[in-house]
């Protein structure tokens, strides 16, 4: 072990958006404002050892995930790190080895890059504090944001638990559409707010993200769609803050239906979900109407169903997940998830540790 060698180590939630980031433009810039909820149980856990260069030595990267090297993986890597240029200067003096893996199985069909982006920019970020003599405060926090937020738009916000809002709007102060930012006084009911996610299928998408989001340009209902979502984003805050579960319910189940409408009117046009995410929203919204629970279904850009609910209710749901719901889940996958707090700075050993799915 090289004397000067520096150890970072994080575990960084996924998230899921009740208002939709759909559309980008510019470095990674959204073209509407997006909100949040941060996960816990869906982590990335990421290990960067930074070791300083021997004598004409060129900085290099050594990347395994779960343990084992995946050169596809290690170029993203590699491109994005190149990526951060002037915002983390001090990666050209080391050999950086980075080690990650997530808590969920890689093929579950859950997007991974939110956990994944926030979790390396973590360990960026902790690297380039650490050489720039800074600690974690307020707006180390916000570096990391930004330079998750190159990775993939949505990690920026999983930098912040139990909520963070991305975009800029004036119905916000301190908003931007370089970082996200954290939402307090989020009521009790939504910081241990309950998300079932069912696996519908575990395939890789037919479109990526990305290209939906270049699908946004140009697209017949762009300027509707950030009226709407600003205007969604109005009615969740008080709801957030009051605890009302019915008006957050409507938003997150018409912003999944906005988004797949937008995928289904974009040019070319393309479809994500399947029959088996219409099977499980009729029989949650009939669930919901026939026995009071309040339970709310919202999508990704994929056809997996998450279901939001209170923490009160979770054995019921739970029941009625597993009587009537997993014939129409992939291998009769579903992953219980909640709201969480946001990232965790981990020891090294742990995450070295992690066992392999
Ligand atoms: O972060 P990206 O580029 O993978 O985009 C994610 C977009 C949605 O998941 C569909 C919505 C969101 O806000 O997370």
């Amino acid at each position: 072990m090289h004397d000067n060698q520096l150890t970072f180590a994080w575990r960084s939630p996924s998230n899921i958006a009740i208002v939709k980031y759909w559309g980008k433009h510019g470095d990674q810039l959204p073209d509407n404002p997006s909100l949040s909820i941060t996960l816990s149980q869906a982590y990335t856990e990421t290990t960067l050892v930074a070791r300083p260069l021997n004598p004409n030595e060129a900085p290099g990267l050594t990347f395994r995930f779960a343990g084992e090297q995946n050169p596809a993986f290690a170029q993203r890597v590699a491109a994005y790190i190149r990526r951060l240029g002037s915002l983390a200067p001090a990666v050209k003096d080391y050999h950086l080895t980075i080690e990650t893996d997530n808590s969920f199985p890689h093929s579950s069909g859950i997007a991974s890059s939110a956990s994944a982006m926030s979790a390396l920019a973590l360990c960026i970020a902790e690297l380039q504090a650490t050489i720039d003599g800074h600690t974690h405060d307020e707006r180390f926090q916000r570096e990391v944001s930004i330079m998750a937020r190159l990775g993939s738009g949505s990690a920026c916000r999983s930098v912040y638990g139990p909520a963070s809002l991305w975009g800029s709007t004036e119905i916000m102060s301190g908003s931007s559409d370089e970082y996200a930012i954290p939402l307090s006084n989020i009521h009790p009911v939504f910081q241990s707010l309950r998300d079932s996610i069912l696996i519908i299928s575990e395939e890789k998408k037919q479109v990526s993200s990305s290209a939906g989001h270049a699908l946004m340009q140009g697209h017949q209902f762009a300027r509707a769609r950030i009226a709407q979502a600003t205007q969604n984003l109005k009615t969740l805050l008080p709801a957030l803050h009051s605890g009302d579960i019915i008006t957050f319910g409507r938003i997150a189940e018409s912003e999944a239906l906005s988004l797949h409408a937008l995928m289904m009117t974009s040019d070319p046009a393309y479809i994500l979900i399947q029959p088996n995410t219409l099977q499980v929203i009729q029989r949650a919204i009939a669930f919901r109407e026939s026995s009071g629970t309040p339970v709310y279904f919202t999508l990704d850009a994929g056809p997996n169903v998450h279901l939001l609910y209170p923490e009160s209710h979770e054995a019921d749901v739970k029941a009625w997940i597993n009587n009537e719901l997993l014939p129409f889940c992939e291998n009769g996958r579903v992953i219980h998830d909640h709201a969480g707090r946001g990232p965790q700075k981990v020891s090294s050993s742990t995450t070295l540790g992690m066992t392999k799915r």
